[in-house]
This record gives C-alpha cells, structure tokens and sequence, in this order.
C-alpha cells in the first residue's frame, strides 16, 4: 500500500495510545531489530480476533511485545496470550511492555525456541500469530493447524517478504519458508486463506475442519 494512505489508514483507525507509544521507543531504546507490526496491522489483527470472540490466542514471535499488546487487548478478561520468544533479552522487554499495558494476567511469555515450546502446548486456540523465523514456516503452518480449532484464525506476518514471495531467484532460506507456508495455506482443504496486503502482506486463514 501506498505509504500516504497507510499513515491516513493508522491516524484514523490505529492510533497509538501513550502505552503503545512508550513500547515503541523502549523498542528504539534497546535497539531491538525494528520489524514490529504497523499500528495499521495491529488493528486488523485485533479486529480478527474481536470477530470470532478470541479467548486463547498464539503468538510466535514477541519480540518487545508490540504485537502481543494489539493482540491481547482483544481478549476478555479471563482470555490468555500465550506468546513465544526464544531471546531473553527480547523476552524480557516484552514482558515490560505487558506488565506496562496492564496485561500481565492476560498474556504468558514462553521463553524458548518455538519448536520445542510447540508440542508442549495444549490444542484449542481460537487463532495462531506466525511472525517469528522464516525457514522453519512449513512447520509452523503444521504446528498451527494442529494447535487451532475448528472456526480458529492461522494469520502469518511477512507473507509478501518485500517481494521474495514472488522472486524465484531469491532461494535463501527465508524465501523458500515464506513460499511454501503460502503455497500450504492455498492449497489446503482444511483452510480458507488470503493474504491481505497490509504492510508486509499478512496471510488471514479460517480452519473450516480438522480432517484433509
Ligand atoms: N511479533 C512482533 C515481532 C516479532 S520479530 C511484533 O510485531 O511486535 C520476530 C521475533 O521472533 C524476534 O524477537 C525473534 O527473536 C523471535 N524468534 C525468531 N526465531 C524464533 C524461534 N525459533 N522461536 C521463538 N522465537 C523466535
Ligand atoms: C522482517 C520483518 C518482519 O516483520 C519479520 O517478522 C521478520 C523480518 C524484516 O523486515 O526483515
Ligand atoms: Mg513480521
């Protein structure tokens, strides 16, 4: 989208409170790599999960904790986010940005590389958030539909990856995981997927059954 009216869309419908803002220069602050969500794409996210009354979410990859903020701000009182980080130094901003929000009763930090944190999780969630590694994405796009319920919400962030999704030169790993975790969402019978062209692209897929 057009950087104008992604600012126009953020103003209007995303904008940041003090809390959010004050995440945002923790994140400049600590140097932290800046490849958070757009207010924008928060805001859809949490649209998604306002729709379908989210009570348990996944997140895979919190990085400071701006997502995870969009996210659990959806949830009712009583929901959980539970959301992996697999670098202390990550995981310790983000758990700042939570206690800071006033969610630290809402959302659980796992501390951890995804995929070992991953078959220790009990399925159910009402929607998995992908935005962490890119290579490891088709297991991801596994674990996800195995974690989801049926009427749950698989969203992936980065599903453009400034452009690689459609440079088949491009054969670094990251391209190739970004790819095919598109190519799997297409072309599952248990899934109803797009990507909507938001900052990066953010794939949004409705499990309609368990069964291919
Ligand atoms: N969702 C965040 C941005 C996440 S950036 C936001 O929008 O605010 C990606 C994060 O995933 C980084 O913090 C990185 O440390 C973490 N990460 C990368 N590989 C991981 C893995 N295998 N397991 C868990 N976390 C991982
Ligand atoms: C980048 C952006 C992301 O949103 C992400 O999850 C990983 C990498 C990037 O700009 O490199
Ligand atoms: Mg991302």
């Amino acid at each position: 989208m057009d950087e104008r009216l992604e600012r126009y869309v953020s103003e209007l419908f995303a904008a940041e409170d003090p809390i959010l803002r004050k995440i945002r220069a923790r994140h400049d602050e600590q140097q932290l790599p800046p490849i958070n969500i757009s207010p924008e794409e928060g805001k859809l996210l949490h649209l998604l999960l306002r729709i379908i009354e989210a009570k348990r979410v996944l997140e895979i990859g919190s990085l400071g904790g701006y997502s995870g903020v969009w996210l659990a701000r959806a949830l009712p009182r009583d929901g959980k986010l539970i959301t992996l980080e697999k670098d202390p130094r990550h995981a310790r901003v983000a758990r700042e940005a939570f206690t800071d929000a006033g969610l630290e009763g809402r959302v659980e930090l796992i501390e951890g590389g995804a995929l070992e944190v991953l078959p220790t999780l009990t399925p159910g969630f009402d929607a998995v958030f992908i935005d962490a590694d890119k290579e490891p994405l088709p297991q991801y796009f596994d674990w996800g539909m195995r974690l989801l319920r049926v009427g749950g919400l698989l969203l992936c962030d980065n599903a453009f990856f400034h452009g690689a999704a459609v440079d088949a030169s491009d054969q670094s790993g990251n391209a190739r995981g970004v790819r095919a975790f598109n190519t799997l969402a297409s072309g599952d019978p248990r899934l109803v997927a797009t990507i909507v062209p938001v900052r990066d692209g953010l794939l949004v897929g409705l499990k309609t059954r368990d069964d291919a």
